[in-house]
């Protein structure tokens, strides 16, 4: 079989990688793909974005899978687009997809189906979103309500802070974001204590099949400080999520949720991701919804997937195959750890062009995942903000790491920014 993968980040490299050992599959396609995709064997990549003409391709070239990486295709409609003309594709449709898209829809929709999330209240007036800060006093939490590629978030320490994210976001046109409606709004959010997961599953309207659990580092330095980021860091599988959380998970919010979009009649189709803070004492909440896997998590994740990624994904796109979650998923018992390298002024002004050398070859236990880099003549460069995730299995979180950091400080490329403690939470466990 032929599949097309959508995106270019390293969660697309990391997708396409674990498709290509599947023995049905003939060749992967990655639209628009990176550089470190086309090295690979059985990889090729395509430059097209637009949704119809990238339907249209799939049409002309038998694609028997298409399998959407990013939530801007999503948001889009690219799923709408392919099932219309009969295409096999994996992910939620436009509507489905607002569960992420839009922080509003996601809030009211947890409120109405009963889902744990943070107290809130959306806001279009900024004179009233100033006058609710002052009233609740900080910390307190700052969203814009549209897809801001996880640059969207403000956690104010401080009434000031909050004032400045809201004044931002609530500007229209320079911000980068891509408001949901004409109007910018923003979603003001009590602050949550505790630890983050990220809790995926695959997902087919009311059946859902847990992935590896994971942790993302979001801040971008050491010690979580700094802005929020994409994500600058993961690894797999999260202790923090035990047995017991586990069950809660999948019972109250995870099976809620697509219950909830039956109901709302916006049937669930795809990966889901739901952004966990587990409090100290074990209280769960649900932070946001994502439609898609999460990058960098779904490199430590797909790394330790032992079963074969396309039959769990024909099984979830084919309505003849039963019970997905009959589905047998076998996970590698060791740890993986992946570990971002950002180009110079992420999460701000991204410079590109600089050159990467030292790459190692890939074996069995790490890989490097592209995610913005691209070809100048010989040289491979950067070419956004989140350039390489160093990706190594372990015995343990810190082999993992060990192997992980060994490899990044073999990579170079001028202004490269790496935070050295990813794992950190779950070594002081
Ligand atoms: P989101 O895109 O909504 O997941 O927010 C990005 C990041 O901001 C999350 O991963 C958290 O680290 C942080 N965050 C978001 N909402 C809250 C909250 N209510 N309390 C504390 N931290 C939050
Ligand atoms: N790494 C977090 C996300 O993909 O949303």
């Amino acid at each position: 079989m032929k599949v097309l993968v959508i995106g270019s980040g390293g969660r697309e490299h990391a997708l396409a990688w674990k498709l290509t050992s599947s023995p049905q599959v003939q060749m992967v396609y990655v639209a628009p793909g990176n550089a470190g995709i086309s090295l690979d064997k059985n990889l090729q990549t395509l430059p097209l974005t637009d949704t119809v003409a990238l339907r249209e391709w799939a049409q002309a070239h038998d694609i028997g899978l298409t399998v959407v990486g990013p939530e801007a295709p999503l948001a889009a409609g690219v799923v709408d687009e392919f099932r219309a003309h009969g295409l096999r594709i994996f992910g939620p449709t436009q509507a489905a997809a607002q569960l992420e898209s839009s922080k509003a829809f996601s809030k009211a929709f947890m409120q109405r189906h009963h889902i744990s999330t943070a107290a809130f209240q959306v806001f279009e007036e900024a004179d009233q979103a100033h006058a609710y800060v002052d009233a609740q006093g900080a910390p307190i939490v700052v969203k814009a309500d549209g897809l801001a590629a996880g640059k969207g978030v403000v956690v104010a320490t401080t009434v000031q802070e909050a004032h400045q994210a809201i004044d931002h976001m609530l500007a229209l046109d320079h911000t980068g974001i891509q408001h949901t409606r004409g109007k910018p709004r923003v979603v003001i959010e009590e602050w949550l204590d505790g630890e983050e997961a990220s809790f995926m599953v695959v997902a087919k309207g009311l059946q859902a099949l847990a992935l590896a659990t994971s942790q993302d580092h979001k801040r971008l330095l050491d010690g979580d400080l700094g802005p929020n980021t994409g994500g600058m860091g993961a690894y797999s599988p999260a202790a923090v999520v035990t047995p017991e959380i586990h069950a809660r998970v999948m019972r109250e919010v995870i099976q809620p949720t697509l219950k909830g979009m039956m109901s709302d009649g916006i049937p669930y189709t795809g990966f889901l991701y739901a952004g966990l803070m587990i409090s100290p004492t074990g209280q769960i909440k649900v932070l946001e919804f994502n439609c898609r896997m999460g990058d960098p998590e779904t490199q430590p994740i797909l790394m330790r997937l032992k079963s074969d990624l396309l039959t769990l994904l024909l099984a979830a796109t084919d309505d003849a195959v039963g019970d997905l979650t009959q589905v047998d998923v076998e996970w590698d018992r060791r740890v993986a750890l992946g570990v971002v390298m950002a180009a110079h002024g992420y999460p701000q002004t991204v410079r590109k062009g600089d050159a990467i050398s030292g790459l190692p070859p890939a074996d069995a236990h790490a890989v490097v995942f592209h995610a913005a880099t691209q070809r100048e003549g010989q040289q491979l460069v950067t070419a956004g903000g989140r350039v390489l995730c160093v990706t190594a299995l372990g015995d343990t979180v810190r082999q993992a790491q060990s192997v992980a950091y060994s490899l990044v400080d073999q990579i170079h490329f001028d202004g490269a920014q790496v935070r050295r403690d990813i794992g950190h939470r779950a070594i002081k466990r």
